[in-house]
Order: C-alpha cells, then structure tokens, then sequence
C-alpha cells in the first residue's frame, strides 16, 4: 500500500493524545450502534470476538470490552495503540483484548471472526480503489463463512467541505482544518494546537493528515467483487437501513457487508 509508511508516522505520540481527547464520543457511539444492530442477529450468539480495524486510541474496542466482549485492535501507529493498550490493560491481563500493529489492508487471523469493524474513516486513509480492494479483501478472508464486515466512511460530500472547527479544554487547545485539493481528489486536514503534558507545560502539535474521498458506488462493487453476498450502506441512526442517496448529504456512512 503507497502511504503505509506515512499511515505509521502520521499518528505521532501529541497526535495520539489529541485525537484521544476529541474524538472519544465519536467511536463510542458508533461502537454502541454496531452493538445494538450485532446483538440482533443470530450471528451474534456464538461470535463474541470483535476485531476493531484502525483501532486507534482503543475507544470503541474498549466499549466493546466493557460489553462483554472479546478484542483484537489492529492499527499501525505504534503512539495509538500504546494508548489502547494502557486503556484496555484490565481486559489485557484478562486475556480478554489483544491490539497488535499491523496493516488494515493485509492481515491473516487463523480465527475466522464473526464481526470486524472499523470506524473513524479508516478508509479515507486509504490512498486508492486498489487499497480499498485489499481492505476489503483482508476483511473478507479473515470472516466466518457468514460473517460481517461493518466499515464507517465519510462520503465525498462531507471530504471536499472546507471545515474548520476549533476546540479547547483544560487539557488542550485545538484546530482542525479541512482544504480538498481537487487536482489531486484529496482532502488535507491540518491539524494543530497545544496539549498539555504531565508536567503542566504545553506542547505544541502540528500534522497533516490526508484523507481520500471515495465514491460509494466502486466501493460497494468491490465487496461485491471480493465476494460479500449483500453489501449496503447506511448511516448511524439505523444500520438496518439502506440510504437511498447516501451521496446526497455530507455524511459519514456505514457499509455493512455481509459474507
Ligand atoms: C482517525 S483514526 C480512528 C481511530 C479509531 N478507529 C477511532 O474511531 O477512534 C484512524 C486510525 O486508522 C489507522 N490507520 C490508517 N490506515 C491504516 C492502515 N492501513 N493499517 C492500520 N491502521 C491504519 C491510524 O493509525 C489511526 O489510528
């Protein structure tokens, strides 16, 4: 994959931190909406191990954990996931959560899951179709036969918005800033500001993340093409249903894609 090695020196130690402090309610909620969608199928019964793709700093892993169930975080940046792990260390020594680094386009588990899920655009850090490909692939070898494959992406009309928001708590101030570069089909999200460390000084922070919009159409061919049996997108209000349009508005997506 062309950007892997940028993906791994992207989420820095400050970054790590940051992104813990903003966008914990963000995966928590998500990871509570796949919940209550998995424990609705049959399929959820006997499938109590979740791998969490991109995990991150571990906070949907950890909403898992705290639901009962079992976790394998994968992610590259060695920063998030010394984050995950130190959240997560109860369930750790329990034997209960596992977070290990690696490529979210290219792994091989010899248990074959129920679910696997990845929220927070893990996509979008994808830096093209043929990335998406092996994410897709990767997720597909690695299901039971009638497994499940919940991905969360932003659509290109919420990726091409220039935002800027800016956030401030006792423990940080911070900036975001989205510019799309339509040239290239890609998103640069500056982000900077001050993070207080242990010993109460701040820290400055800057980096750049780059983000790829891509359309829903050639993402729902390719689960198609790697196999998937049914695969739809959705959004967090109800995974269950299908968004007629889901180009229409900026929005983050949910594709569920069955095996
Ligand atoms: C925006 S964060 C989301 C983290 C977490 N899923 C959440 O919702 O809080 C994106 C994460 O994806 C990871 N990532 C991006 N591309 C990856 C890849 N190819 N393989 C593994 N991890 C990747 C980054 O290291 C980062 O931790």
């Amino acid at each position: 994959m062309g950007k892997s090695g940028s993906v791994e020196q992207l989420y820095q130690k400050t970054l790590a931190q940051y992104w813990d402090l903003v966008y914990s309610t963000q995966a928590v909620y998500d990871a509570l909406a796949i919940l209550r969608f998995y424990q609705k199928l049959p399929l959820e019964k006997d499938n109590k191990l979740i791998l969490d793709v991109g995990c991150g700093t571990g906070n949907a892993s950890l909403t898992f954990l705290l639901n009962e169930y079992e976790v394998i975080g994968l992610d590259y940046s060695p920063h998030m996931l010394e984050v995950a792990r130190k959240k997560c260390a109860r369930y750790i020594r329990k034997g209960k959560a596992k977070f290990l680094k690696g490529d979210a386009c290219s792994y091989h588990f010899s248990t074959k899951l129920g679910l696997i899920v990845s929220v927070g655009g893990v996509l979008n850090h994808l830096a093209s179709l043929k990335d998406v490909r092996r994410f897709v692939e990767s997720a597909y070898r690695n299901l039971r036969p009638d497994g499940l494959f919940i991905f969360e992406f932003q659509n290109r009309k919420r990726l091409v918005l220039d935002l800027f928001a800016a956030a401030e708590t006792p423990k940080h101030l911070g900036l975001s800033h989205h510019i799309y570069h339509s040239e290239e089909d890609r998103t640069y999200q500056k982000v900077s500001g001050f993070l207080k460390g242990s010993g109460g000084a701040y820290e400055r922070f800057s980096q750049v993340i780059i983000l790829k919009p891509f359309d829903v159409k050639p993402v729902l061919q390719i689960c198609k093409d790697v196999g998937f049996r049914k695969t739809y997108v959705s959004s967090i209000g109800d995974l269950f249903r299908t968004l007629a349009n889901p180009e229409k508005i900026p929005d983050r997506l949910f594709a569920i894609a069955k095996r």
